[in-house]
């Protein structure tokens, strides 16, 4: 059997699935008015796999990837997509992303760790970061990964790596973008306050002009280092594709200036991520709800590669390669979060409905104020009655969503978080010693776990106590 035939048998056709109620091409209200992720009634994974779960689609996230790549791809002769393995960095979502061909973008040793184990083609992985141990520019010059630089002193230290290990090591720049049109313009403000070019300005990221142009010439006098990008990640500070196509723009820019400057023109730009995605029922940054009205991929792509092209023509720069890093766009709408109901309150003004997933589990409800779309898992559709708020069980206000109209909730039925896919399991949290909940991957009718619900061994099991505090506490006196 060929590699390529492989690949083919290992990345399947999907056919969406017909609900009552879309809420993706593999997840809706199916047959028994229940919740159901592809071919799985939700229900049914929580009485097998237990409460709080996460759930991943198989399906949905081959399904969304597609879309997105093919509408770049649509627009632009040389795309690359890298999937930020961040967002979501469990062993199997690797696999499937390997198996749909996406690189990726890792942060830190373990991140990247993963991603080899996971077999991904290291020529398709960079390597971002602001503070770059040695062993991991080590681990990832050794596997032919390319490092984007973001201090001044990390090429020298890459160039003694390389010389060391005898292999000629591949690096990008992060670029601090001026990003001057954005001056007066307001995103999505999830990064502090101020415009998008105050916010860009003020983070720790990137390398400024004069900076990238030292960089460059001296990385060009490096027998043991060879320049292949230039990297900027605008992030989720704006939703509007023409900010997108501002900063697209702006790389195309500072390839001229690098041209013109240190004579090297990046045969690759990479646009980092942020890239959005909208949902009828509502899901994003609350109180500016990725809706209906969201851009699309094909909006940005549209958009992005139309400034690339124009700059390239009007500077007489060759087209590079581009390269997207998206994260919650495609690993978010494949997920979703579930929680049983325990102790429903009344107060004076509210009620309560507290399950027993937590703000642990879906961080951004709290961190970033995110809106999570709720359902009731069993009888999905039945009319909503009353307004309460979905909180979880730690000490904190814990509010997973609130003011949500919900049918009457009572112990033991189920909750269920749309779009959850994107940065819960990876930036959950184990306050108040909470276990970590297990993630079950469906595939058509099919479910399996991908990661393992903690136990009590997994948070105790770490602690420590030095010899001289068990004596105190233990030793026995006369
Ligand atoms: C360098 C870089 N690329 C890509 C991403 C992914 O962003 P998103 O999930 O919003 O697409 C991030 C997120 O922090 C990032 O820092």
């Amino acid at each position: 059997m060929t590699h390529h035939s492989r690949i083919r048998q290992q990345a399947p056709t999907l056919a969406p699935v017909d609900y009552a109620v879309q809420f993706g091409e593999f997840i809706g209200i199916g047959p028994n008015g229940n919740l159901w992720v592809d071919g799985c009634d939700v229900a049914e994974l929580a009485e097998r796999f237990g409460t709080p779960l996460y759930i991943i689609s198989e399906n949905q996230l081959r399904h969304t990837y597609r879309v997105f790549r093919d509408a770049f791809r649509a627009h632009y002769p040389d795309v690359e997509i890298l999937f930020a393995n961040k967002s979501n960095n469990g062993l199997a979502i690797r696999h499937i992303m390997n198996q749909e061909g996406a690189g990726g973008d890792c942060f830190g040793a373990q991140e990247m760790y993963m991603a080899l184990l996971a077999g991904t083609d290291p020529r398709t992985l960079v390597l971002n970061g602001s503070n770059k141990q040695d062993s991991e520019l080590e681990m990832a010059i050794a596997n032919g990964l390319c490092v984007n630089i973001d201090a001044m002193d990390e090429l020298d230290r890459i160039d003694v790596i390389a010389r060391r290990l005898g292999v000629v090591a591949d690096i990008g720049i992060r670029l601090k973008l001026d990003l001057e049109p954005l001056t007066g313009r307001m995103g999505v403000a999830m990064h502090g306050p101020g415009t998008l070019k105050q916010q860009s300005d003020s983070t720790k990221w990137g390398m400024t002009r004069e900076q990238t142009v030292e960089i460059v010439r001296r990385a060009q006098a490096m027998p043991s280092v060879q320049l292949k990008e230039t990297h900027f990640h605008l992030s989720r500070m704006s939703n509007d594709p023409a900010d997108f196509a501002v900063m697209a723009r702006e790389m195309i820019t500072w390839s001229g200036h690098l041209r013109d400057h240190a004579g090297w023109i990046p045969p690759c730009i990479d646009i980092g991520g942020g890239w959005t995605f909208g949902k009828w029922y509502g899901t994003g940054p609350n109180s500016q709800l990725d809706d209906a009205s969201a851009p699309t991929a094909d909006d940005y792509a549209r958009l992005c590669c139309a400034a690339i092209k124009e700059e390239a023509a009007r500077l007489d720069l060759p087209l590079p390669k581009l390269r997207l890093e998206p994260g919650r766009a495609l690993s978010g709408p494949a997920g979703v979060a579930v929680g049983r109901v325990g102790a429903v309150k009344t107060g004076a003004t509210r009620k309560w409905v507290n399950l027993d997933i937590s703000t642990n589990h879906l961080s951004w409800a709290a961190v970033l104020d995110w809106y999570y779309h709720a359902v009731p898992v069993v009888d999905a559709r039945a009319e909503a009655t009353e307004t309460v708020d979905l909180v979880g069980p730690l000490c904190n206000s814990d509010e997973l969503g609130k003011h949500r109209r919900m049918p009457a909730l009572t112990r033991g039925d189920l909750v269920a978080f749309l779009d959850t896919g994107g940065y819960t399991e990876s930036s959950a949290a184990r306050y108040n010693a909470q276990l970590l909940p297990a993630t079950v991957l469906v595939t058509g009718n099919h479910a399996e776990i991908t990661t393992e619900r903690e136990q009590l061994k997994d948070v105790a099991g770490r602690f420590r106590v030095p010899a001289h505090l068990l004596a105190a506490s233990f030793a026995r006196g006369d």
